[in-house]
Formats: structure tokens, C-alpha cells, sequence
């Protein structure tokens, strides 16, 4: 735990040449600046931030200085005290502190600006990948995180140890991301509700039919106000679609007919919490390595946490651009990795580049006639973003949807089985995100109008011969 027990509140940097009261901490590098506590408070609050700190007011131990009104013109003025605890400082004692703070004067009003709690619920590839950046991210910024990061890890024995105590003991996860070092304030916790306890930010990493069975464990047990953030790419499974199809308690505002549900609105029905999303042209071994890309954040409250989670993940080589059409951003995510197994089918029929290139283009038209059809309305700049067109390419030339779909089409061996040779317990979303689509497309009447998804499905089911794929793209809608 990081505490720092004798200092329970500290104002922003600027105003510390103001304080001379002996407990309050000399080194000014760990506290937030000026703007970035202004940025964090309300807008009436931020008007008030004009009057300078000029006096401190030692109120004996545990210390706390007060900024306070420069002129008797202001005296009647709300002072406001941006205040962020210490890290580790207990929710009774940040609570005494705010008491006392106001018995100095009602004039006086804190701002309390504890910093998140992040707990990674995931530890894959993706999820290891992702905790090397929220562990530097978090520890950077820690008047806005809290660098303690909890990552729930699903336990397993590897080369005789648990995983989890692998990963606390030699901070790297040798079975889903080996020879990577994890930050060491990245830590492996076995019990899902204790991991998520007390969390204001959920990072939901998991393959994504494990979401139903993780979110009801967590039913009751998240904080009220926290935010969760999904990097899932991939549908829910369809008895779960089905059942909030037609349920009338559901209040879906939207596609209660075609029974089209989002990983984020099933994260967010069964948790009663905000959810954004977070996708992008990101495999995750090259973003391990730290190799330069982007991602897209997509969220429908982009003025209260855009730029907090933006902050989140945002480093040097992982460049991240906030947009507001979050279910598009989710679409182009779950809907690449159909795509991407026809673009392996096609390297495993030797066909060459152009045709590649024509099956990832018309699995761009598809996807974007998908979206429009179940969401009316979108952003069409948002297919341009990372979670775009530059995911769509990466995964159809370097995924495992890829690679498993080539290898089922040169083997002949079943989708299963090849997944289970290359993939080292991984899984690929492709084949289960097709026989959503599919159905959703089945239950809509608008099978015709996606023959490449159809056909991917039907590939993957035995149902189609990967040879007939390229047949069914010849009349294909875009070409009409
Ligand atoms: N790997 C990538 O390059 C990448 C990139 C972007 C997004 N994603 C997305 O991130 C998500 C997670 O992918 P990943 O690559 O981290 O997964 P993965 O296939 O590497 O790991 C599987 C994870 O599932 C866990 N698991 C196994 N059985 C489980 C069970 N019964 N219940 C709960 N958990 C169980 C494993 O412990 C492991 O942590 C997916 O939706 C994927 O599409 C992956």
C-alpha cells in the first residue's frame, strides 16, 4: 500500500510557497498543478480559483493549509479548497479532514479530488499488454490515480505455479505475455470482487463470453459512481441477447426487435455503471513491445471522462483520441475480427494480394452498412479513427482470427482444434462473433445484404465450403 500518513490533504503546487506550516511536506513534484486541479473541478468552483493563495493556517496535526480570501471584498466569497488525499488515506479520516476543514470557516469548501482506484479485470495478452501501460500511467499521474493497479487474474497453474503468484513474485505473466515485465504496482489479485472493491475505474479485458458469468459475480459489489471502460472485441453470446430481447424490464431504448446487445451495454445493464470503450489497431504483443500506435476511446460522456481516461492510457507510443460515438467505435472492434477470418481463408486458398484486399474492403462496406442499419445515425469519420480502418487492416494481416482461419482452411482440422494448437489457451472471437451477427442478420431479414459475414459463418460451421466464399462475394451489394 502507498501511504504517506502525515499528510492527509495538499493544495495545488503553485500555492505551496504560501504554506509555512511545518508538517506539510517540502517536495513539491508529488502534487497535482494548478490546472490540473482546475480541471477537475465544477465550473462554478473553477470561477472562484481567481483568488491567490496568500495565508496558511496551521491547524495542528495532521496539517491542512487554506487558501483564503486576499481582500475583505471577497471575505463573503466561497474560498475553495482543493483538497486530494494522500495516497492510502482512508475514507474516515479524507471525511474528518473535510469536517474540520469546514468547522475553520463556512466560507470554506473542499473539493475533495481522491485519486481513481483502476482495477484491470483481465490478465491475457491484451490485459498484461494493457497493464504495462496503466501501470506507467498511473503512477505518473498520481494526484488523478491512485498507483496502487489491481488485475484480476483467472488462476492457473503454469509450470507447476500459480499464475498469480507469477506475476506478483517475477511481474511478468509467462504464460499470456511472456518476457514482458509488468510494472511492479501492478498487482495479481485471485478474488474478482475483492479486486474490484472500492475501484472507480473497471478496465473489463476478458474474452467476451466470460463477461455474463464476471459482471454477476459483481452484481452489488462495484461502486455506484465507478466507470468501467471495456477493450472487449467480440458480441455477447445469444441466449443473452435473446433473453434481454425480451425482457421487458430491460428499458433498451434501442434494437429490442433485432435483439442487438453490445459487450458495454451488457457490462453496464448488469452493473448499473457507465461504460466506455477502448479499441484500436492494437495487437497486443506490438504494444507490449511499446511500438507506436493509437487507439480510440469512445465514450457517451466524453465532457466528464473523456480526458480522465484519456489520461488513463495515453503515453508516448500508445496515442489515443477520445470520440463521443462509443457504439461505433464498439461495432468496428467486434466486427474486424469476422473480416479477418476471411481474410485468412483467402491466404489459406493462396489467392494474393488483390483479393485480400477486395475481402477487406467489402468487410469494411459490411460493417459500415451494420452499423448504419442498427444504429442509425452514426459518425462516419468514427471509421476512420484507429478503431477503424487501421484496426480492420492490422487484424487481417497480423491477428490470430487470421491465422486460425488460414490454418483451418490448410489443415482441414476444425476451428477448435487449430485454436487449440496455435493459440496456447487463447481463443479466437471471429468464428462466435459471426454466429451472432448471423443471427441478429437472420432475425432482421437482412441475411443478403452481408454475404462476407454470412458466408464466414456458415466457413466456420461446416456449413460452406471456404472455397465458395470468394462465389458469394461476386454479386455482393457494393458492387450493385
Ligand atoms: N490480444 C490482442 O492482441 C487483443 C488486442 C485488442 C483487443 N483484444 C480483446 O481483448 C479481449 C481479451 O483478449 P486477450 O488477448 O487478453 O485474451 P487471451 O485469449 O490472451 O486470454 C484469455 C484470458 O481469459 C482467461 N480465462 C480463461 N478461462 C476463463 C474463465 N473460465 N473465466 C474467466 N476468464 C478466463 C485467461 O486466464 C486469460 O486471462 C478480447 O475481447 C480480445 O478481442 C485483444
Amino acid at each position: 500500500m502507498h501511504s504517506s500518513p502525515q499528510t492527509i490533504f495538499y493544495l495545488w503546487r503553485e500555492s505551496l510557497p504560501f504554506c509555512h506550516c511545518p508538517p506539510f511536506p517540502r517536495s513539491t513534484a508529488q502534487y497535482p498543478s494548478r490546472s490540473a486541479c482546475k480541471s477537475r473541478l465544477s465550473v462554478s468552483a473553477r470561477a472562484r480559483l481567481f483568488i491567490p493563495p496568500l495565508r496558511c493556517k496551521p491547524l495542528g496535526p495532521p496539517s491542512i493549509c487554506c487558501t483564503s480570501s486576499p481582500s475583505r471584498r471577497l471575505l463573503a466569497a466561497t474560498v475553495v479548497v482543493t483538497a486530494v488525499p494522500a495516497p492510502g488515506s482512508s475514507t474516515t479520516r479524507i471525511q474528518t479532514m473535510q469536517k474540520l476543514i469546514s468547522s475553520v470557516s463556512h466560507h470554506i469548501r473542499t473539493v475533495i479530488m481522491a485519486p481513481k482506484k483502476v482495477t484491470i479485470v483481465g490478465s491475457g495478452n491484451w490485459g498484461s499488454a494493457i497493464a504495462r501501460i496503466v501501470g506507467q500511467t498511473t503512477q505518473r499521474n498520481p494526484s488523478e490515480f491512485d498507483p496502487h493497479v489491481r488485475m484480476w487474474v483467472f488462476e492457473e497453474i503454469v509450470d507447476g505455479k500459480k499464475l498469480s503468484e507469477i506475476i506478483n513474485t517475477q511481474h511478468e505473466n509467462t504464460k499470456y505475455l511472456p518476457g514482458k515485465k509488468l510494472p511492479e504496482n501492478v498487482v495479481a489479485v485471485t478474488d474478482l470482487v475483492e479486486s474490484c472493491d472500492d475501484s472507480d475505474i473497471l478496465i473489463f479485458v476478458v474474452p467476451h463470453q466470460f463477461v455474463p458469468k464476471i459482471c454477476a459475480d459483481l452484481v452489488g459489489k462495484v461502486k455506484a459512481d465507478a466507470t468501467a471502460i471495456s477493450l472487449i472485441k467480440g458480441m455477447p453470446d445469444v441466449p443473452y441477447s435473446r433473453k434481454y430481447a425480451a425482457s421487458p424490464h430491460t428499458g433498451l431504448a434501442v434494437h429490442k426487435d433485432s435483439g442487438i446487445r453490445l459487450i458495454s451495454e451488457e457490462i453496464r445493464d448488469l452493473l448499473n455503471v457507465d461504460v466506455a470503450v477502448l479499441m484500436g489497431a492494437n495487437l497486443a504483443p506490438e504494444v507490449a513491445n511499446d511500438n507506436f500506435c493509437e487507439a480510440t476511446i469512445g465514450t457517451k460522456k466524453i465532457k466528464e471522462n473523456g480526458a480522465l481516461l484519456k489520461k488513463l492510457f495515453h503515453t508516448e507510443n500508445f496515442r489515443i483520441n477520445v470520440v463521443e460515438d462509443s457504439h461505433t467505435v464498439e461495432l468496428c472492434g467486434a466486427l474486424k475480427n469476422i473480416v479477418a477470418c476471411a481474410a485468412g481463408f483467402t491466404d489459406g486458398l493462396g489467392y494474393g494480394d488483390n483479393t485480400k484486399a477486395a475481402v477487406i474492403r467489402l468487410g469494411l462496406m459490411e460493417t459500415t452498412a451494420f452499423v448504419e442499419h442498427f444504429y442509425p445515425g452514426s459518425n462516419l469519420q468514427t471509421f476512420f479513427e484507429s478503431c477503424g480502418i487501421a484496426d480492420l487492416i492490422t487484424t487481417c494481416y497480423g491477428g490470430r482470427n487470421r491465422k486460425v482461419c488460414e490454418a483451418f482452411v490448410k489443415t482441414g482440422k476444425s476451428i477448435a482444434e487449430v485454436e487449440k494448437e496455435l493459440l496456447n489457451g487463447q481463443s479466437a472471437q471471429g468464428p462466435l462473433t459471426a454466429e451472432e451477427v448471423y443471427l441478429m442478420l437472420k432475425n432482421n431479414n437482412v441475411v443478403d445484404k452481408f454475404p462476407l459475414f454470412v458466408a464466414v459463418h456458415k466457413i466456420c460451421k461446416g456449413e460452406m465450403k471456404p472455397a465458395d466464399m470468394i462465389e458469394s462475394l461476386r454479386n455482393h451489394p457494393a458492387h450493385l
